[in-house]
């Protein structure tokens, strides 16, 4: 891993936004911001510490964070893109599946991108150029090449209902794929695939926080990243494939049919 301030300072601030999490476990309160869409004071106050962290040390720089956060429209070349806990109805139900995401954007483009999940201690970073790690080791996605041997994840509306379109994609790829799980951290299962513990990985409905920082390390690592119709990826977009660069990237892409995300 090169040294660099930038990536310094996320990591820095991912792992104290992790510590907060795992301080709030067991005091915090729940509360619905929509049907299914929960978030708790850990939400915000990892955001707090984050974003304190970081503008101490970029005060001139923007911000986009989940909850309630967008200085990004002030004229910044530079903001960071920040999910101060992703995968909120996991921490809510005690399921240690969620993380912290945090991403630089300068001028249009990643630069850095942070995940660390807490709960196991495992901090993924990636370099725009220079690779992805996993607790400071370079990490590759799998060599799994067929769809029938592999693991793939899906991430589903929060509140779907079973009409939703998502539900139809999800039902064609069931039956090709060796397992198809939804495990409710968009964040990690990015970073899952750029280390080869998930070999594909869909969804239609995700925002820039969730999949900012995520989406670099995939690409760092050495993996494919493109919408559900192999477009370019847009992180404004709701729609994503991630995979580790194999047939099996073409292969969900025929299944799955196109974007359905809004
Ligand atoms: C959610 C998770 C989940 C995805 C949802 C996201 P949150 O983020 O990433 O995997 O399916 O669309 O909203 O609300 O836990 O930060
Ligand atoms: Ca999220
Ligand atoms: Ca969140």
């Amino acid at each position: 891993m090169h040294e660099d301030p930038y990536c310094d300072v996320a990591i820095q601030a991912a792992r104290a936004g992790g510590n907060v999490l795992l301080q709030w476990v067991r005091r915090f309160t729940v509360r619905e911001k929509g049907p299914a869409n929960l978030v708790t004071e850990a939400d915000f106050a990892s955001q707090e510490t984050i974003v304190g962290l970081i503008q101490s040390r970029f005060p001139e720089h923007g911000f986009l964070g989940e909850e309630g956060l967008d200085t990004s429209l002030h004229g910044q070349s530079c903001r960071w893109i920040i999910d101060p806990l992703d995968g909120t109805a996991n921490y809510v139900h005690g399921f240690p599946y969620f993380a912290v995401s945090i991403g630089l954007e300068c001028a249009g483009e990643m630069l850095v991108g942070v995940v660390y999940d807490p709960t196991r201690d495992e901090m993924f970073v990636a370099q725009k150029g220079q690779g992805a790690w996993l607790n400071e080791h370079p990490i590759r996605p799998s060599a799994v090449d067929r769809l029938d041997k592999a693991f793939v994840v899906a991430s589903l509306p929060s509140a779907v209902e079973a009409t939703d379109p998502a539900v139809a994609r999800m039902l064609r790829v069931l039956p090709r794929a060796q397992t198809v799980q939804r495990t409710g951290s968009a964040a990690l299962n990015l970073v899952y695939v750029a280390c080869g513990r998930i070999d594909a990985f869909w969804s239609t409905s995700l925002k820039p926080w969730d999949v900012a920082a995520g989406s670099l390390i995939v690409v760092e690592a050495g993996g494919s990243m493109t919408s559900t119709d192999s477009g370019p990826f847009d992180p404004n977009v709701s729609d994503l494939l991630a995979s580790n660069g194999s047939p099996i990237h073409g292969e969900l892409v025929e299944l799955l049919g196109g974007p359905i995300g809004s």
